[in-house]
């Protein structure tokens, strides 16, 4: 694989018609970039027009931001007022030391993996940024919301999230996130009303999974609920009757 190809990130992005409609900036729009560059410190200097231009917009649909987040410039439908070849903003310069790691791990790094070089993936800004300029798992997010404020605040974030990304690859709203937050609140924090609450919030979204449900058992055993937890260990059983750690976590507790 040759250099500039490792740099473009192995994106289909030259000769593809679909690309080529509108995503991203308008033809009029486009008319505003030069035919050649004056300040690649990455990329080829010869870097065509066309390749450039798929280039970034691959970089904007990775990161899930406008050209304006990395360039100067305001008026994004004509591109009249940038300068692309600035390097005034902080995620211009950041972007270039992403390049530089990517070009590193698929030129350096993953063909020393030793796997088959025909074969082998690569990797490229989505792999890691799925949309998000800042590429931070849900679960981290949200437990530095509740270190800031509590149960509400990690629902009011899951929330905004939730409505803004839910169907993309951005984050996952999957049934074990919230509930590995709990886990953690309980361990890392040993606050176990928070826990629970956020275990019951997150069966309001996910009503028929049992996991929670053993998990709210167990909590509530484990603080002398014994009432609270056989309700909610029945209801895990209901779910799913096969589990031997469901059965096993409610005959405990008949037993006591
Ligand atoms: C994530 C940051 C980022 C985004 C988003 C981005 N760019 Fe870039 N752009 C860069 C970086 C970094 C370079 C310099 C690359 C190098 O040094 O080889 C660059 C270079 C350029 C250049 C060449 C400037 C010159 O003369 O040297 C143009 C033109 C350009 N980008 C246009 C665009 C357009 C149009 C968009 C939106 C579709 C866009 N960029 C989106 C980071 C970005
Ligand atoms: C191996 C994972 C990984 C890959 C691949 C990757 N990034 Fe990043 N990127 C990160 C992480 C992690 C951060 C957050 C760093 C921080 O804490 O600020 C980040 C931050 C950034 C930022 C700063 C975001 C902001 O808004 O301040 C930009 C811009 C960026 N990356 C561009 C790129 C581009 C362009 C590519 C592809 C050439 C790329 N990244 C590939 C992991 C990656």
């Amino acid at each position: 694989m040759n250099r500039l190809s490792r740099v473009v990130l192995g994106a289909v992005v030259v000769s593809c018609p679909v690309l080529a409609l509108g995503v991203g900036a308008s033809s009029t729009a486009e008319a505003q970039i030069p035919e050649s560059f004056s300040n690649l410190q990455v990329l080829p200097a010869d870097t065509s027009r066309a390749v450039l231009v798929g280039v970034m917009r691959n970089y904007a649909s990775s990161l899930g931001v406008g050209c304006d987040h990395c360039h100067v410039g305001d008026d994004v439908a004509t591109f009249e007022d940038f300068d692309f070849a600035s390097d005034d903003k902080e995620a211009k310069r950041v972007a270039r030391s992403m390049m530089r790691m990517v070009e590193v791990i698929n030129g350096d790094l993953l063909p020393a993996s030793g796997r088959d070089a025909a074969t082998l993936l690569e990797v490229g800004c989505a792999t890691c940024h799925h949309g998000v300029s800042r590429p931070e798992p849900l679960r981290a997010i949200l437990m530095t919301a509740f270190e800031e404020g509590g149960v509400d605040a990690v629902i009011v974030r899951y929330q905004e999230l939730r409505e803004q990304y839910y169907g993309r690859a951005s984050y996952d709203f999957g049934r074990a996130t919230l509930s590995s937050v709990a886990e953690l609140v309980a361990r890392a924090h040993r606050d176990f009303e928070a826990t629970e609450r956020l275990l019951v919030y997150n069966i309001g979204l996910y009503p028929d999974w049992d996991y929670h449900y053993f998990l709210v058992g167990v909590l509530r055993s484990q603080l002398g609920n014994m009432e609270g937890a056989r309700e909610a260990l029945e209801k895990a059983v209901e779910l799913d009757p096969d589990s031997s750690r469901n059965r096993d976590a409610l005959a405990r507790i008949r037993r006591q």
